[in-house]
């Protein structure tokens, strides 16, 4: 492990890991993801679920991959290996779907690049840009220009011809990120200082000139005015955990890997905090920029009601930057320099977010079989590019769109985060993270953080889990056709979700010629049986009457006492397998292997009840009919002083923090040259 800890290159400073971490966070998902998320789902009401996500879920799950990856001092597959040899396929499993991740997230770069050239061009044209049209009509030369002159697309799966006009933008996307990474992290560390706040100051450019248009505040109103009703749906909820999770780049190893090449004095929780609310900083500001375009658009093209634009942006990510935006830009002066800072901060944003991921997937390899960095990563790009070309087809944009919403849906990303959690809070003594992360941070968490990690979030992310599986397969045609026949894109889609698992486990099975990290330890005393046994009784009761409740037809009022009592007694198997864990999982005790069992179980069967009771209610709510107001309600305006409030107050708290403990002396160097000096 010393030997490792010598060799192991690192970040350099404090600041080059956090703007690593930024830009990894910080990417398309902020600036397209988010706002037109939070606009079709409920407008402000979105940032409920939103902001609840960040805190609970998160910024604790952000610091549980810091730790990990800082006290392993490896990247995924190999961290999670030394927690418990069997868990490895778990490390695999976020490394596999973040390199599906990297066959597609290049290629909306590519776009990028395409359009950042045609504004150029543009410049130099005197402003004219190929998507450009006048009133209303122009929203037609926009899409046509996308979807036709541009994609080629065709609305049918099947691939059709390679489009070597988005071809050759992603081999410059794959060769730009390959030039980013193939010196290691001291170069990222350097970079970062670049493609961070560039994008932030094109953001503020962009907002400022959105809000000073006539219509700003009508297009803000579209943003924010809430629509409560929305929050009783799942879709609102899933949507909301699933972009904390993307934007943090949550599940698939990046930020782990990136904590492994931190110094090991540096901060932990701290950084987390401040990572988490500049990426929710940078996702709110992009929408502000977003919607007070397209109010003036609207403004300048009068329109009333639902603007075009807008329309475009509910459609979604390519929808809001290559039709919307580009639109909207073009209805207003100086359409040619705008679309340029716009692609510009694009690719700035897109781009070490990209890298990331590569660089998770390469350290992983590297960490595992010892092969020569510089060839992996050059193989790992051609193959990137390789499946990169299934994209880049007629129909690839079609592909794109079904992997993405596997793999960012319930089925990659939020059954990941659970079986992080769950494999870190019951196979593995928690407080040993805690300890590690506490011992080197500005402030320290407290025994709430392992509960958090052990239960509060396996019980969120399993109850949206079951929720939204319920969601998908009562829809109509999910994997089968109701006029016969299979849906075949989301049977390819969860072909690769089932994959990855079976993939990680043959990976995980293969011997790394270094020596095992943790070596058999001498056979310690098994405690807690006893308590252990109480609690898998509970939770055996409790899975038995929800297995009575989900077959049986019982009345409605039966059903409800049912699962009251369901809940509770999971409650109660729950917390005693937790505080066995808590009292006998120590350096001179093992725990019996039953109390985890119940734990598990019990996290389960509180999900599933949950689950149920969530679809019983929303089942009763009626479909909400948004009425869109061209003025800023109240609560617009309140929801508008809170987020700033807590964004403020949130980052100046965690900068006083910072410097407070390096003023008074108490905060430990976060790099070998602070060390020396
Ligand atoms: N966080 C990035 C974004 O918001 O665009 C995307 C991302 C990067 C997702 C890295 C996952 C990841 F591992």
């Amino acid at each position: 492990m010393e030997l490792l800890e010598e060799q192991r290159e690192n970040w350099g400073s404090r600041g080059g890991f956090v703007l690593a971490a930024i830009g990894s966070a910080v990417g398309l998902g902020n600036l397209w993801g988010f706002p037109y998320k939070l606009y079709s789902y409920g407008g402000g009401a979105f940032l409920i679920p939103y902001i609840i996500a960040i805190c609970l879920v998160g910024i604790p799950m952000l610091i549980l991959e810091f730790s990990l990856g800082h006290f392993t001092q490896r990247a995924a597959p190999n961290a999670f290996r030394r927690c418990n040899k069997r868990l490895e396929m778990v490390g695999w499993w976020g490394i596999i779907l973040g390199f599906v991740i990297i066959t597609y997230y290049p290629v909306i770069l590519a776009y990028c690049f395409s359009y950042l050239w045609l504004s150029i061009k543009g410049i130099f044209n005197g402003g004219a840009l190929p998507w450009a049209g006048v009133g209303i009509e122009g929203v037609e030369n926009a899409e046509g220009f996308f979807y036709n002159t541009y994609l080629g697309y065709q609305e049918s799966f099947s691939l059709g011809s390679i489009q070597w006009q988005v071809f050759w933008p992603l081999v410059v996307a794959w060769f730009l990120m390959y030039l980013c990474i193939f010196r290691g992290v001291k170069l990222v560390s350097k970079i970062v200082w670049l493609t961070v706040p560039l994008p932030w100051l094109m953001l503020l450019i962009l907002t400022i000139r959105g809000l000073t248009l006539d219509g700003a505040i009508q297009g803000l109103a579209f943003y924010l005015n809430p629509t409560w009703e929305e929050l009783a749906k799942p879709s609102t909820w899933r949507f909301a955990f699933g972009q904390v999770f993307f934007s943090l780049s949550l599940a698939f190893g990046v930020m782990l890997t990136y904590a492994s090449f931190l110094h090991r004095k540096s901060d932990i929780n701290n950084n987390a905090v401040i990572i988490g609310l500049s990426d929710f900083a940078t996702s709110f500001i992009a929408g502000i920029a977003v919607f007070a375009t397209l109010g003036g658009m609207a403004f300048a093209t009068q329109q009333a009601g639902n603007p075009v634009g807008v329309e475009k942006v509910v459609s979604g990510g390519p929808g809001l930057a290559f039709v919307a935006f580009p639109y909207a830009l073009a209805q207003l002066p100086y359409s040619a320099w705008f679309s340029f800072i716009f692609f510009f901060a694009l690719i700035t944003l897109g781009i070490d977010s990209a890298f990331s991921i590569t660089e998770s997937v390469l350290a992983s390899i590297v960490d595992k079989t010892g092969f020569k960095r510089d060839i992996v990563l050059i193989l790992m790009s051609l193959v990137g590019i390789g499946f990169g070309v299934i994209y880049v087809t007629s129909g690839g944009l079609n592909w794109l769109g079904v992997i993405d919403g596997f793999i960012n849906g319930t089925w990659g990303i939020a059954f990941l985060g659970l079986l992080e959690c769950v494999a870190l809070g019951w196979l593995y003594r928690i407080d040993r993270l805690r300890l590690h992360a506490n011992e080197r941070s500005d402030f320290a968490l407290g025994q709430w953080w392992n509960y958090l990690i052990r239960m509060v979030i396996p019980v969120i992310l399993g109850t949206l889990f079951v929720w939204s599986l319920f969601d998908d397969f009562s829809g109509k045609d999910f994997l089968v056709k109701e006029a016969g026949g299979f849906n075949w894109p989301n049977v390819v889609g969860l072909v690769v979700v089932a994959l990855a698992p079976v993939i990680s486990i043959v990976l995980s099975l293969i011997k790394s010629p270094y020596p095992e990290d943790n070596p058999e330890s001498a056979p310690l005393e098994t405690k807690g049986q006893s308590g252990s046994f109480a609690g898998l009784v509970l939770s055996l009761v409790s899975l038995v009457l929800l297995v009575v409740i989900l077959v049986i037809p019982l009345t409605i009022g039966v059903c409800e006492v049912l699962i009251v009592i369901i809940i509770l007694t999971a409650i109660g198997g729950l917390l005693l397998a937790n505080s066995i864990l808590d009292r006998f999982s120590k350096a001179d005790s093992r725990v019996s292997v039953i109390a985890p069992i119940a734990g598990i179980l019990s996290v389960c069967n509180i999900s599933v009840a949950l689950a149920t009771v969530l679809i019983y209610i929303t089942k009763q709510v009626k479909p909400s009919q948004v009425v869109h107001t061209d003025e800023l309600s109240g609560a617009s305006y309140i929801i508008l002083s809170v987020v700033f409030l807590l964004i403020v107050v949130g980052l100046g708290w965690c900068f006083y923090k910072a410097m407070s403990g390096a003023a008074s002396g108490e905060s430990v160097p976060q790099t070998p040259e602070d060390q020396a000096a």
